[in-house]
């Protein structure tokens, strides 16, 4: 069996870690200065592998093997979010690396061939998942059309200013590629409030995100009298606890839901608001539930459009995310490699947290692994995994990759 190097996996994630490094988290947004450094030097790390490695036309670093067919790919992302942790993406990709490091220095698994990616912009700078959306098939135009970050630079100008635009494609290779794994931090406390180590991902939520913007009448906030006045600030903290009411009396024990911006224009205590915005998401693994939370939303805001006398609209931020099955043979074999390697210590559970294996999913056979995060913290700087806890997690998947290898070859 091919041993992982744990010193050298923590070598390397700790390397990465130091592009965008902020006190103990990182800042490594998709397509900036140090997100581009990161990837050349991964797609270096990926050649002394023995891969043969290229980012592609959307900014995917893919290491491919060169041993035949059928194949299993190892990825996750390095892109992270503003105020980003130093796993959330790199270990699952870090992950990747060092199987395909370890395979190749074993005698029995050689010949067995992992694919390594670090798939463009998981978390949403530009669009979210356009990596692995574009390796699943979709049309590279489609998914840079309207991508745009903050500061409102577009996707492709990115792209173009990086030096990818145009280049290759990473895709999916169905006569090549027999499988998609996918490790991660949990992101949430269940695994360490249940004293496991592993989990065997079920299945992925899916993903609603909409801007709501508000119109009013921006106007002296001293001489506007508050009967006359037509406050899109106020109106949008009113419509915040409104959907809250709406929302909790359809929500199931999983959904979630996230007031993760607000503006309000021009933003001066002396000005009245003349327009305000939001950026809502919900969450939820049952795909009617979420058909439900959208109609509820689209009710609320035209019942408050009418009313008045504050205009209401609402518009999709983000492409919509589909829950997804993780394939139950492939749980299986992670399953039983963590039972190997932790006896009693792993359990199932769904995943909270997006991840481009649910992109993949409908695609290629796809499957997960988590590892307890310190606390349940994620999406913040004190993200943390205890270091024996990450070894063995690129154990295991190593353990399943090769197995699920072996059974592809039947
Ligand atoms: C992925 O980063 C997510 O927000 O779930
Ligand atoms: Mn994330
Ligand atoms: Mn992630």
């Amino acid at each position: 069996m091919a041993k992982i190097n744990p010193d050298r996996l923590l070598a390397d994630l700790s390397h990465l870690r130091t592009f965008g490094a902020e006190g103990s988290g990182v800042v490594r947004l998709a397509l900036s200065a140090i997100d581009i450094e990161a990837r050349h030097w991964l797609a270096g790390r990926m050649d002394e592998a023995g891969l043969d490695a290229a980012i592609d036309g959307v900014g995917t670093v893919f290491g491919r093997s060169r041993q035949p067919s059928p194949a299993v790919v190892i990825g996750s992302h390095t892109d992270t979010q503003p105020s980003g942790g130093w796993l959330d993406g790199a270990m699952g990709v870090i992950y990747g690396l060092e199987i395909a490091r370890a395979f190749a220095e074993s005698q029995r698994e050689r010949d067995l061939a992992i694919d390594v990616a670090s798939w463009m912009d998981e978390e949403g700078t530009f669009s979210s998942y356009v990596g692995s959306r574009v390796f699943s098939g979709e049309d590279p135009a489609e998914a840079i059309a309207n991508a745009r970050n903050r500061d409102g630079v577009t996707l492709g100008e990115a792209l173009t200013r990086a030096g990818f635009a145009g280049r290759p494609l990473a895709r999916l290779e169905h006569g090549r590629h027999a499988a998609y794994l996918e490790a991660h931090i949990e992101q949430g406390g269940r695994l360490e409030s249940a004293g496991k180590r592993i989990g065997v991902v079920s299945s992925i939520v899916g993903i609603r995100d909409m801007r709501i913007i508000f119109l009013g009448q921006r106007n002296h906030a001293g001489t506007t009298p508050m009967p006359l006045r037509r406050d899109a600030g106020m109106a949008l903290i009113a419509f915040a606890h409104r959907l809250d009411e709406v929302f909790r009396a359809i929500a199931g024990p999983e959904t979630v839901w996230t007031i993760g911006r607000m503006e309000l224009d021009p933003g001066s205590t002396s000005v009245v608001p003349g327009r305000a915005e939001m950026l809502l998401q919900y969450r939820d693994g049952d795909a009617a539930r979420l058909n439900r939370l959208s109609e509820r939303l689209r009710s609320l805001v035209n019942e408050t459009d009418s009313a008045g006398p504050v205009r209401v609209s609402l518009s999709p931020f983000d492409a919509p995310v589909a829950p997804a099955e993780m394939d139950a043979g492939l749980q299986g074999q992670i399953a039983a490699a963590a039972e190997r390697h932790a006896p009693g210590q792993w359990i199932a559970m769904p995943s909270g947290a997006g991840h481009d294996a649910q992109i993949i999913a409908p695609h290629l056979p796809s499957a997960m692994l988590f590892v307890p995060s310190i606390a349940g913290i994620s999406h913040d700087f004190a993200e943390d995994t205890k270091e024996a806890d990450i070894a063995l997690g690129c154990q295991v998947m190593a353990d399943a990759a090769a197995s699920i290898i072996r059974a592809a070859r039947g």
